[in-house]
């Protein structure tokens, strides 16, 4: 529980007898007359609650709380006002969207009190949960997410970063190609080096083969000046080639001699320049398929095929949604600075269980980012998300959601009692080997 510390924001006059009343049940005051000290003082001082009292309700005030309250970071708001004040829709909407409760007058102090409670409870919780938050720390390799198939995939990016030959990741669009090239490159010998990507798919075919090996002054028309190509800028490093299914045939032939040589020649050059690079590539289409039909050199990928990893889709790792989701929701209202949004409603998170994700991580990223600039309440809704939740998703969704409470309390349960499974077993009220078999099933590890 957070201390029990309250700001008590009085433009006007304090009203008599409540600060007995508050001190009674061992809340902390501090107070303001001014709306421009509250920030200042919230986060010096660990304020849980804010409570604001105000005898009058204008515009002005409106708009001035409304500047101080919606910038969430955790302290929950209480606002005791005249009952008429409610009529002014935008206070209304404003208590409706960023206060925990209201009061109206006449002060009613039992009633008061018990409010307050509630709103400390609520901001304790919250800070609970901010704190079990997982940290994304160096062993996650910068990819979020807990599933088993997020655990293999750094297994095997831990296992290939170590290696100097070629890396080919596969796996459909959006589901971490890209991060998963730039944690082999992290985990390299190489991390200090440049990391150079390239969407093969994206360069003009005239200009490719002097975009990835350069070229020499006056080569052809337009080549004012030597250019060292996006090869040599990776030398130290990593070469990342994206979309490499997409490397046009002739360019396939000249990748295979720098990977067989390691040395490229620029265009209009006559010597062979050596380079010190390590290429990962990634495509989302089959590239055995290409080779079948023609479309791509059956020996350039039998170079790349060597080591091989696949970025499982997010429909199959579903478990990670929930976590994924809150990661982007962070990142984007840390980019707006000031944000209402306080994170998904029940239903959103039900909502995202039930998707499918087709465009995988990337899709989920841009609704949350969508989510969280649109969105009019304090959570995010399905319809904010623009994911719909109809009867038969949820069936699917309670299910998921029983599922992951199951293995939440199992965790955090295992974390408090030090992974002793005789008390956790007790303090989750089933037998060891109950306690066991959930284990096995949420692939939770036994304590070694
Ligand atoms: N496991 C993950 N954790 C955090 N962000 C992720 C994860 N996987 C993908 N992303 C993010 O999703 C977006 C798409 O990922 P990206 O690597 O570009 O996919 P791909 O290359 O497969 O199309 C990027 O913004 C990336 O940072
Ligand atoms: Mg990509």
């Amino acid at each position: 529980m957070l201390a029990r510390r309250l700001l008590c924001v009085v433009p006007h006059t304090r009203p008599a007898g409540l600060e007995r009343h508050l001190r009674a049940e061992g809340w902390e005051l501090f107070w303001v007359t001014d709306l421009s000290a509250v920030q200042r003082l919230r986060q010096r001082m660990g304020i849980s609650c804010c409570l604001v009292l105000l005898d009058q309700v204008d515009l002005a005030i409106t708009a001035a709380l409304d500047a101080v309250v919606r910038p969430t970071d955790g302290a929950e708001w209480v606002v005791l006002c005249p009952g008429r004040a409610m009529e002014l829709p935008a206070f209304r909407e404003l208590v409706a969207d960023a206060f925990f409760d209201y009061h109206t007058e006449p002060v009613d102090p039992s009633c008061l009190l018990q409010i307050l409670a509630h709103a400390h409870r609520r901001a304790s919780l919250r800070a609970t949960c901010r704190e079990a938050a997982p940290a994304h720390g160096a062993d996650s390799l910068g990819m979020v997410g807990q599933s088993a198939a997020m655990a293999r995939l750094r297994t095997q990016i831990r296992k290939v970063a170590v290696t100097e030959a070629p890396v080919l990741i596969g796996g459909e669009s959006g589901s971490g190609k890209e991060l998963a090239a730039q944690a082999i490159h992290h985990g390299s010998a190489r991390a200090d080096g440049p990391f150079v990507a390239v969407n093969c798919g994206a360069i003009v075919p005239a200009l490719a083969q002097s975009e990835l090996f350069g070229h020499e002054r006056g080569s052809f028309t337009g080549a004012l000046t030597d250019r060292r190509g996006l090869i040599a800028s990776a030398q130290g490093g990593t070469l990342f080639l994206d979309e490499i299914g997409d490397l046009p045939l002739d360019l396939q032939t000249n990748l295979l001699r720098f990977l067989q040589e390691k040395t490229i020649q620029r265009v209009g050059g006559a010597r062979s320049l050596p380079v010190d690079v390590r290429v990962v590539a990634a495509s989302h289409i089959d590239l055995a398929e290409a080779v079948a039909c023609g479309k791509f050199r059956e020996d350039l990928y039998y170079r790349l095929h060597v080591l091989s990893i696949t970025v499982p889709p997010l429909r199959e790792r579903k478990e990670d949604v929930p976590m994924l989701a809150q990661h982007f929701y962070r990142r984007c209202s840390a980019d707006l600075r000031t944000t209402k949004v306080e994170g998904f409603s029940r239903q959103a998170v039900a909502a995202m269980m039930a998707h499918d994700w087709p465009g995988n991580v990337r899709e989920l990223f841009n609704r949350v980012q969508r989510a969280v600039v649109m969105t009019d309440s304090r959570l995010i809704a399905p319809d904010d998300l623009e994911l719909s939740c109809d009867e038969h998703e949820h069936g699917v969704c309670l299910d998921a959601a029983r599922t992951l409470a199951e293995r939440d309390a199992i965790r955090f349960t295992l974390d408090r009692t030090g992974r002793n499974v005789t008390h956790a077993a007790r303090e989750l009220g089933v037998s060891r080997m109950t306690l066991y078999r959930l284990m096995e099933k949420h692939r939770i590890a036994s304590p070694g």
